[in-house]
């Protein structure tokens, strides 16, 4: 890649996309731009000098206008959210199948050089899942296919696409598939947020309203691996540029394994504090268990996603409480 050359970014107003397009950006590319269907007064992130774009890209005809002269495109854009959102809106999820049919055939045809996917963690087999003592999950665990309702099977129906766009093609496509991702930067209110912002969240507000409890979905039994945001784009620069990985789907997430219980101990403890946790068994909860399986990366990148979740939690909940108190001082935030 010359720096100079065109790097589209989809779901560049949200959490991922977002940080992406800064880590291009710092990495010294001039021309990159950015696109999400939201005012881009609700992005988390502006970077100075990238072209924004606010665009549906679930229609054709915008695809065609995002990636005019794309050299690489990277699909981020996607409706989801936290398992309170992914379990109660399954035709949004479903739906994000027409901006990965879109992107991808407009990227082709643009003669794009390489397409980057996001996929998920929500794509293996949930049968493999059902132990909060979990087999951490490997790439062939995907098939035979039984993946979560809704957001998961269209993960799966998309990387196929990419497979078959390099198969039939000759797209250069990279799949990475997502294990939870936090940081700064990314939704931490109104039903979209995932766990660690969730409970930073409640956290801050239990202490701001002097009443030290705070409700938990489910028993806090299941386990999950939580991704840094910083690793995520390393990540996705370094799956989209290996030949070797051409229309291969590779885990991208951490293996460090935590219950729902210790990730509320964790943050408790960042901002030094003790809560009584009330439990709700009707809240969502998802699968009991979820792990990332980190040989296949560590083989093919010599890398895998390293930072320390208390490391990562401590920006996030620095990140997130200053969000709070500038809310609550009438200050324009983004949730
Ligand atoms: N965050 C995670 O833990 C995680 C885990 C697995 C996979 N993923 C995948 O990574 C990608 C990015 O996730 P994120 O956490 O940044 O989510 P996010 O919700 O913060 O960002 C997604 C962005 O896509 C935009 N978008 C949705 N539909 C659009 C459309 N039709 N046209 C244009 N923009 C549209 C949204 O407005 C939003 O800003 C998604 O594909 C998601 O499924 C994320």
């Amino acid at each position: 890649m010359k720096k100079a050359d065109l790097i589209v970014i989809t779901g560049a107003g949200g959490f991922i996309g977002g940080n992406l397009v800064r880590y291009f950006t710092r990495k010294g590319f001039t021309r990159i731009r950015a696109v999400d269907k939201k005012a881009l007064y609700e992005w988390y992130l502006r970077t100075p000098g990238v072209e924004n774009l606010c665009l549906d890209v679930s229609h054709e005809d915008h695809c065609k206008r995002v990636c005019e002269g794309a050299v690489e495109v990277y699909n981020l854009a996607a409706d989801m959210g936290g398992m309170g959102f992914i379990e109660r809106f399954r035709v949004e999820c479903l739906r994000s199948i027409l901006i990965n049919t879109h992107m991808i055939e407009a990227a082709y045809r643009a003669g794009a050089r390489r397409y980057f996917y996001s996929s998920s963690a929500c794509a293996y087999n949930i049968l493999l899942q059902q132990d909060p003592k979990v087999r951490a999950l490997k790439e062939s665990d995907a098939y035979p296919a039984m993946a979560e309702r809704g957001y998961g099977w269209e993960k799966l129906i998309s990387e196929m696409f990419c497979q078959e766009y390099w198969v039939e093609r000759g797209l250069k496509t990279a799949i990475a598939r997502f294990h939870n991702v936090y940081g700064p930067n990314g939704t931490w209110d109104g039903g979209r947020e995932k766990a660690p912002a969730a409970i930073c969240r409640k956290v801050i507000e239990a202490i701001d309203k002097k009443d030290l409890s705070i409700t938990i979905w489910g028993d806090g039994t299941p386990t999950r691996s939580f991704m840094y945001i910083d690793d995520c784009v390393k990540g996705i620069d370094m799956i989209m540029h290996c030949d070797a990985l051409i229309a291969t789907p590779i885990n991208l997430g951490s293996s460090e394994l935590v219950s729902v219980n210790e990730l509320v101990s964790k943050v408790e403890k960042i901002a030094g504090v003790k809560l009584k946790r009330h439990y709700d068994p009707t809240g969502p909860r998802g699968v009991a268990g979820r792990n990332s399986d980190n040989t296949f990366i560590r083989k093919m990148l010599g890398w895998e996603p390293h930072t320390p979740l208390d490391k990562g939690l401590a920006a996030t909940y620095k990140w997130i409480k200053q969000q709070y108190y500038d809310r609550k001082k009438g200050k324009r935030v983004v949730e």
